[in-house]
Order: structure tokens, then C-alpha cells, then sequence
């Protein structure tokens, strides 16, 4: 069982401590309802440091208006639980009025890639994913935090966070955690109803089947989306949000599919509310 921290105070002295008893500190961010791929990457905080701390915080400021900040599943308990098992020391679950009291006027905004892809269909989503980590790391001080490659944007965002802010942080990245039948494991993935459960992993075999064009030789990336566009179309409830073939690091959407580049194939799909994600990174060969 890990040990809860509710404080942002005691969260801080407990890093003071074991830094000062110079350990290594990991930090997996997340906002609970913890499944197999939050598991991964505690079981990864665990090789990478002698202190875990899974911090849990379902952050308003990164939910827009509509989203499902109030319906988003929530279960401390089941949470501390599951982290002490997949090896977190400490789990760091503080208030919404404790990181956001009522005069908080304080963000961080990174430029131009938080304008792409998610950030286009989101807007402010990253301004408050950015901001709730900056905190995180200044509360917890960890030597590294460990991040999903299921969310490559946030990814991709933090990563620039970091180096422009000088946090003295260093990134790990796992690959994202699927179910048997592909789709990527999500706290969202509760919202389906059976039958779009059923065709949800339809996502995942069109990025495949994306990747293996490009394996191929595919040099055109408009076709490549296409060809995602239209194995999703099979689905009778999918409603496709965003379908893209961008450069691996900035984001933009590609047109040439050009040898040695770094390729994001990703998309955005909605089955009736519930909206999933899921990516797949691949290099032109
Ligand atoms: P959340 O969606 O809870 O995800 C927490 C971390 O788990 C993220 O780094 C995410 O990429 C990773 N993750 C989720 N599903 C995964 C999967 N199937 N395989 C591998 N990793 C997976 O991402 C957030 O929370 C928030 O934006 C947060 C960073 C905590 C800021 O509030």
C-alpha cells in the first residue's frame, strides 16, 4: 500500500528529506483511475529511482467547457491501492482548492505546438496539462518524471517545457499499454457502451495498417490519412475528429513521406460522447 500525502506542505518535506538522504526521486503524473498503463509506468519509476511518488489529481484547468471534468471516474482508494502494487511509495493527492485557490491567476503556455493537432480541437487543454506540472515539479522536486507515449502531444509539450524552462527533470517515456484485441488503455475507456466497445480497436488497426503503408514506400502522406480515413468509415459510430501524418518533433502535418523522418501517425475519434486518442510513432525508412 503506498502512503497517502494529501499536503502540499508534507509533499514537499518528504522530497526535501529524501533528497537530502540523497535518493532519487521518480514522479508519475497522473489523474487516477489507475489501469495497466499507469501501472507501466510506475513499474518504470520503480527501476529509475529509489522514491516513487504517483501524484493523482483529476486538473480542472486542463478540461474545457462540455468535457467530462465532472463525470471523469474518480476511486482514491482503489487508486492508492493499485499504485503501492505496481511499486509507488507515496501517493500525492492534494485538493483542487490547495493547488487552485480562489486568487490563482498563474499559468504556463508553451507557443505554436500547443495550437496543433489535440490543441486545435482543445484549446487550453496543454495551458492547464503545462501548468499542473510545472507545480508538480516544483512540489515533488523529482529527479524524473515518467510519461505515456499514449498522450505523444503532452509528451512532445512537456518535453519543450522543460528545456525551455531549465527544469533540471529528466523525461522517460514508455510505449503506450494496449488491451489484447489493440486499444490503448484509458481511464475513458469506461464510457463505452459494449457495442462501441467492440469497434473502438478499429483505431488501432488503422494506424497500423497506416504504418505498414509507409513501410512499404508510401511517400505520399495525404494517401496514408486517407487510407486511416476510410477503415475507420467501416465503423457505424465513429466519428473521426482528426486523422493526421505529422513530423515526429514539430508537429505539422506532413505532405512528402521522405526517408529518415520521424513520422506521428495519430488521431482523435469520438464514439458517441467518449473521445478516444491513439498514436503511433513511426521513421520513413
Ligand atoms: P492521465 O490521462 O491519467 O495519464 C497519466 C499518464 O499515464 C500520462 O503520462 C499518460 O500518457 C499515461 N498513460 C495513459 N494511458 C496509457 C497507456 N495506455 N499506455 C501508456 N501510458 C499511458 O495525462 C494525464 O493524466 C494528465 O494530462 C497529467 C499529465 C497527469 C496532467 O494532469
Amino acid at each position: 500500500m503506498a502512503e497517502l500525502i494529501d499536503s502540499i506542505a508534507v509533499m514537499a518535506r518528504v522530497s526535501e528529506q529524501l533528497r537530502g538522504n540523497g535518493r532519487r526521486i521518480s514522479l508519475v503524473p497522473t489523474m487516477g483511475a489507475l489501469h495497466e498503463g499507469h501501472r507501466a509506468l510506475i513499474a518504470r519509476a520503480r527501476e529509475h529511482s529509489d522514491a516513487v511518488v504517483t501524484s493523482v489529481f483529476v486538473n480542472p484547468t486542463q478540461f474545457g467547457k462540455g468535457e467530462d471534468f465532472e463525470r471523469y471516474p474518480r476511486n482514491l482508494a482503489g487508486d492508492i491501492q493499485k499504485a503501492g502494487d505496481a511499486g509507488s511509495d507515496y501517493v500525492f493527492a492534494p485538493s483542487s482548492a490547495a493547488l487552485y485557490p480562489q486568487q490563482y491567476r498563474t499559468y504556463v503556455e508553451v507557443e505554436h505546438l500547443t495550437g496543433l493537432l489535440e490543441g486545435k480541437i482543445r484549446p487550453g487543454h496543454f495551458r492547464g496539462v503545462t501548468t499542473i506540472v510545472t507545480k508538480l515539479f516544483h512540489i515533488v522536486m523529482p529527479h524524473v518524471a515518467v510519461f505515456g507515449q499514449k498522450d505523444a502531444q503532452q509528451v512532445a509539450v512537456i518535453r519543450r517545457m522543460t528545456q525551455d524552462l531549465d527544469f533540471a527533470v529528466e523525461l522517460v517515456v514508455i510505449p503506450t499499454v494496449r488491451e489484447a484485441d489493440g486499444l490503448a488503455r484509458s481511464s475513458r475507456n469506461v464510457y463505452l457502451t459494449p457495442g462501441q466497445r467492440a469497434e473502438a480497436p478499429v483505431l488501432y488497426r488503422a494506424l497500423r495498417r497506416a504504418e505498414q503503408r509507409i513501410r512499404e514506400g508510401s511517400t505520399d502522406a495525404g494517401a496514408v490519412r486517407e487510407e486511416m480515413r476510410v477503415m475507420i468509415g467501416q465503423s457505424s459510430t465513429a466519428v473521426v475528429e482528426y486523422l493526421s501524418a505529422a513530423h515526429g518533433e514539430t508537429l505539422e502535418e506532413l505532405s512528402a513521406l521522405v526517408t529518415g523522418t520521424p513520422v506521428l501517425l495519430s488521431l482523435a475519434v469520438r464514439f458517441g460522447s467518449t473521445r478516444l486518442i491513439d498514436n503511433i510513432p513511426v521513421v520513413i525508412p
